[in-house]
């Protein structure tokens, strides 16, 4: 049991409660473009199964968005998955046996240990705080046996939207490239960067993508969550062995989506843009509303969290965890935040800032400045 699952039981006491500070789906509307090719997809005739690797004519135009970030990428270089999650699943099936190893940050996305303990690996979090400034190779290298294989991280970051600034991207493929590492790099959340200089990926620094693994989705980028679509960037041996993976445990993602998303060069930079700047400006307005409830709280580098610190709270409610106190939080006030140990960080909580519709944000930020502040000078529970 995940224990954001206590929250979410704590919530269906409400009649109306917010569960939109728990998920991490945007609010609006994706692209014209991809909603009318997906309608054209539906009428057409095309019904069978796509092919291992994905539709040729898609992954050329993921070769032509690469392009436009000054990747060049052949499109034997691409596979298409079903998802950046999914991803991340037959990208480490391909890449690992029981008994190998994976380093990630801590905190970090919850899949990538999970992912590697059901493949029988063992993950190895390497602690990080402040951003990625303070991962030095020093500190990864004490963390490597002969038995590791891959470094996997997200940047931007969830939970804590850490973004890699190009020197941190330049350092880290160096490191895994001395240390014959695969960089498993999750940028689900490429398009929502805030941070300075974090124009260049680890990929620029290893433009034959040898080290470097991305894993990208259409999910954030074009608020298409629920298309289930993404892919994989690398070298083409790899892309053989993950298509095989991907094939025989889970066949090619969805038909439609795959064809509608061919149109996504035609999508105007404008919409990411807009929508980055939108996103910015939505955690601007929620940091403020935390920080004036008195939560030490921060602006995230990049994603759409923010990641907060609720220790002095715990004290100050007198709970022993951060599920309970998310779960208490969720009970008097029908607020719902992700505890912190779901993402192996108790003590933290992470706020989204995307899934509330504009017609609720004022007023849901006012109830979760109200909620907040009666709460934590409520006093102890007893
Ligand atoms: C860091 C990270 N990677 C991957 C995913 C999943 O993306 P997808 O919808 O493409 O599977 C998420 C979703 O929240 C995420 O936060």
């Amino acid at each position: 049991m995940r224990a954001v699952d206590r929250v979410f039981e704590a919530l269906d006491a409400h009649l109306d409660p917010d569960r939109s500070w728990l998920v991490g789906s945007p609010w609006f509307e994706p692209p014209d473009q991809l909603r009318r090719a997906i309608s054209d997809a539906a009428c057409g005739s095309r019904y069978n199964y796509p092919p291992p690797q994905g539709l040729a004519e898609l992954r050329t135009a993921v070769t032509e968005l690469h392009d436009r970030e000054e990747l060049s990428l052949d499109s034997a270089q691409v596979v298409i998955t079903h998802g950046a999650k999914s991803g991340l699943l037959a990208v480490l099936g391909a890449l690992l046996q029981p008994g190998d190893e994976i380093l990630h940050p801590l905190p970090c996305y919850p899949a990538y240990p999970a992912v590697a303990a059901t493949l029988g690996a063992t993950p190895v979090g390497v602690p990080r705080e402040d951003g990625y400034s303070g991962w030095e190779p020093r500190t990864l290298a004490a963390a490597v046996t002969s038995r590791t294989r891959a470094l996997v991280l997200s940047s931007p970051a969830n939970p804590d939207g850490a973004t890699l600034d190009s020197d941190q991207a330049q350092v880290l493929v160096g490191f895994c490239r001395e240390q014959g590492l695969r960089l498993v790099c999750d940028e689900a959340y490429e398009a929502f960067r805030y941070a300075p200089d974090t124009d260049r990926l680890p990929a620029h620094w290893d433009p034959d993508l040898e080290v470097v693994v991305q894993v990208r989705s259409f999910s954030k980028t074009y608020a298409l969550c629920g298309w289930r679509t993404g892919y994989i960037a690398t070298d083409s041996p790899l892309i053989q062995r993950v298509t095989a993976w991907q094939s025989a445990l889970l066949n090619p993602p969805n038909l439609l989506a795959q064809l509608a998303l061919v149109a996504a060069p035609t999508v105007p930079r404008s919409f990411s843009v807009e929508a980055r700047d939108r996103i910015r400006r939505r955690l601007e307005e929620l940091v403020a509303v935390l920080v004036d409830a008195g939560l030490e709280t921060m602006m995230p580098e990049g994603g759409f969290y923010v990641w907060t610190d609720v220790r002095p709270q715990l004290g100050a409610t007198g709970h022993s965890d951060t599920a309970a106190w998310c779960a208490d939080l969720a009970r008097r006030y029908g607020i719902g935040l992700w505890p912190g140990e779901d993402y192996h960080a108790p003590g933290w909580v992470r706020v989204s800032a995307v899934a509330c519709s504009d017609a609720d944000w004022e007023r849901a930020l006012e109830r979760l400045g109200e909620g907040l502040r009666s709460f934590t000078n409520g006093g102890k529970v007893q």
